[in-house]
């Protein structure tokens, strides 16, 4: 690996993770992107040069290694997305496991990693973070933990950036809306798609590709004056 501007990316396995990752690749960055199932990533990143895979688990002490790891190795990081998250859990689950289920990938990861990774960032490093249209909206499926796990999230990142202060680091996040081309939009039915594409300003949901030219941009020296905001990526959704 060389030494230019170093991201990871977590969560690599489809959608914005995947996306990101390729973006910043060809762009001539050099990527570490995580999944909890390497087996899962597709060829497109396997195949790209200057994208490294790394297993992941959600937990401190893997945190702590890893930091410890990447350190050891003598590498600066200029950025870090944070692309996990989660809708899945059993539907016969306790509140209890559902709980769980929802908030370690959703809220314990960004909150959890983020801390651990940002005081061995570069100064003036960036970090972006995902939230969801549902941190605002509420919702009125089952999914309220994921709702207001986003919501928390909104919030880390505006406690982030006071807690980053010292290191310079910056911290954003994206709010976008369902996006086709997702793991999570294979599970849609044709019905569910019409119906949310009548809420789409303009008929038609967004895609990966419109959202990872913000992210991208949010990771950049050339957001420098953004900082512990949300940009709304959805299009106008629901407006
Ligand atoms: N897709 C949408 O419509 C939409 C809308 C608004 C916000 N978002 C948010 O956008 C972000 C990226 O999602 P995406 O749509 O690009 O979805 P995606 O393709 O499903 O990516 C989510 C990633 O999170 C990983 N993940 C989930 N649970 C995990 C766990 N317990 N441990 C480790 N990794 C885990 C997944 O790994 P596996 O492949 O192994 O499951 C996958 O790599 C997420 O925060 C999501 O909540 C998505």
């Amino acid at each position: 690996m060389s030494n230019r501007s170093l991201y990871i990316v977590w969560g690599v396995t489809g959608g914005l993770g995947e996306g990101v990752s390729l973006a910043l690749a060809n762009a001539g960055h050099d990527v570490i992107g995580y999944a909890r199932d390497v087996n899962k990533v597709n060829s497109s990143i396997l195949d790209a040069e200057h994208i490294e895979i790394r297993s992941m688990v959600i937990s401190e002490s893997f945190y702590r290694q890893e930091c410890a790891y990447l350190e050891g190795r003598g590498l600066t990081i200029a950025g870090i997305v944070d692309c996990v998250g989660s809708t899945q859990t059993p539907s016969d689950a306790t509140l209890t496991q559902r709980f769980k289920d929802i908030m370690t990938p959703n809220l314990f990861h960004p909150y959890a990693s983020t801390l651990i990774f940002a005081p061995v960032m570069a100064e003036n490093a960036s970090i972006v973070l995902v939230s969801s249209i549902r941190a605002l909206t509420g919702t009125d499926n089952q999914n309220i933990e994921y709702a207001f796990a986003k919501a928390a999230v909104e919030n880390l990142a505006r406690s982030l950036v006071h807690h980053l202060k010292a290191t310079k680091v910056r911290c954003n996040v994206v709010r976008p809306t369902p996006i086709l081309g997702t793991q999570m939009s294979r599970a849609w039915s044709p019905q569910i798609i019409e119906e949310l594409e009548s809420k789409a300003l303009y008929g038609t949901l967004l895609r990966v590709d419109d959202i990872v030219p913000v992210v991208v941009f949010l990771l950049s020296p050339s957001s420098l004056a953004i900082n512990g905001t949300v940009i709304d990526t959805s299009g106008s959704f629901g407006l």
